[in-house]
């Protein structure tokens, strides 16, 4: 795969253009400001409602309805919930949009599964920052990007790709790294990705290695430590380094324990469970069971944050924020001794440590 920056993308992005920016939230404000610094026209769609607009105003953006923005734009940037498409690209975009503008998605979901077809007429491109927003911004103002997956679904103009790539320069991205990709593409191995490893699959894990640790008996304060405090340095490490680099960079004794051990918590059946999840996303069962849920008020959803956030080690949590966040003097109990050390670590095997003794943490950024 070739993967895209600056230099392959000659002159200013967008030079001429007007982007219309509808919606204002985590990713359109990022768009909004970031297309505006790098010198492209900017106009902000939001509905009556909105409760963005002094926001955006106060940047100095003008601000219209979503309809009047959208007359007039060369390129428009959907940047409202993925769930509102399929009602607001009909009913608000496409009718006041001139043929031969084009779209541009955040993310593949509403056409791969949300049920929104390409309107004729319209180019239909995807920019997608691997990222929140505020980082995209973020990154932006210190002279770096977010790398983004770019994707075109229909081109009928013969300039859609070009469109996207230079969307996609002016919002940083191509001083890091543009990934060409499809929207089918993008979509699944955001879903599948989130659900087996970044939100579904790190949380269980963390999850079931501290039951572990407090079903033998040891102080949950400190298996909630060394299991999900600490693994911000792994993170941390493997981000900036690889999985190689991480391990030149842990102790021999975590590094035989990684290399001997870890199969056994992501073995056969962890590996079949990841190929069901990705065939769920590529047969529409997810998306389905998603839609559903929101079309019946989300209550399904909602029950299912109950459920978790009632879980013990969530009130570990609470009891460890102020240590967590670094705060001096935290970790006290509030409520003197009866808050003390749950747990009876009576019988439990010596030399646990909530330090971070394994990991070379001069070494971490
Ligand atoms: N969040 C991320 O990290 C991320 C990362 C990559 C891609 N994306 C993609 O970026 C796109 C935008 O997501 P987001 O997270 O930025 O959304 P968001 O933070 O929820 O913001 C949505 C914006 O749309 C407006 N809005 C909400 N419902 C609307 C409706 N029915 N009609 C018109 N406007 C409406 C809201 O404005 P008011 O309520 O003020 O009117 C708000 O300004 C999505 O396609 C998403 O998948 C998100």
């Amino acid at each position: 795969m070739r993967i895209l920056n600056d230099n392959d993308l000659v002159g200013k992005p967008l030079a001429g253009k007007t982007v219309a920016v509808l919606g204002y939230g985590n990713q359109g404000e990022a768009h909004a400001l970031n297309l505006r610094d790098s010198g492209v026209r900017v106009v902000v769609g939001l509905r009556a409602e909105s409760l963005s607009r002094p926001k955006a105003e106060a940047e100095g953006l003008a601000v219209v309805a979503p309809e009047e923005a959208c007359v007039g734009a060369d390129v428009v940037a959907l940047m409202v919930p993925d769930e509102a498409m399929p009602t607001f690209v009909p009913t608000v975009v496409v009718p006041n949009v001139r043929p031969g503008a084009a779209l541009l998605f955040a993310h593949g979901f509403p056409i791969r599964f949300g049920g929104l077809e390409p309107p004729e007429g319209l180019d239909v491109v995807m920019v997608a920052p691997m990222g929140p927003g505020l980082r995209l911004r973020e990154l932006y103002l210190e002279g770096s990007g977010l790398p983004a997956a770019v994707a075109v679904e229909q081109d009928v103009t013969k300039r859609a790709r070009h469109a996207a790539l230079m969307y996609a320069k002016a919002l940083g991205s191509g001083r890091v790294g543009i990934f060409e990709t499809t929207f089918s593409d993008e979509t699944e191995i955001d879903l599948f990705s989130e659900q087996a490893v970044l939100t579904g699959g790190v949380t269980r894990l963390i999850q079931a290695g501290y039951d572990t640790l407090v079903e033998a008996g040891y102080e949950p304060a400190l298996a909630y430590m060394e299991c999900l405090y600490e693994l911000e340095l792994t993170v941390n490490l493997i981000r900036r380094y690889g999985i190689r680099g991480m391990r030149e960079r842990i102790s021999r004794t975590a590094l035989l324990g990684d290399l001997t051990r870890g199969d056994l918590v992501i073995g056969p059946e962890s590996r079949e469970g990841m190929r069901t999840i990705l065939a769920q996303v590529r047969d529409g069962t997810f998306a389905r069971e998603l839609l559903e849920d929101e079309r019946a008020g989300g209550e399904r959803l909602r029950r299912l944050v109950e459920e978790a956030e009632a879980l013990p080690i969530e009130e570990e949590g609470k009891r460890l924020a102020s240590v967590a966040h670094g705060e001096r003097g935290g970790g006290r109990p509030a409520g003197g001794s009866g808050d003390g050390p749950a747990g009876g670590a009576e019988g439990a095997p010596a030399g646990g440590s909530a330090g971070p003794p394994d990991l070379d943490d001069s070494e971490s950024p």
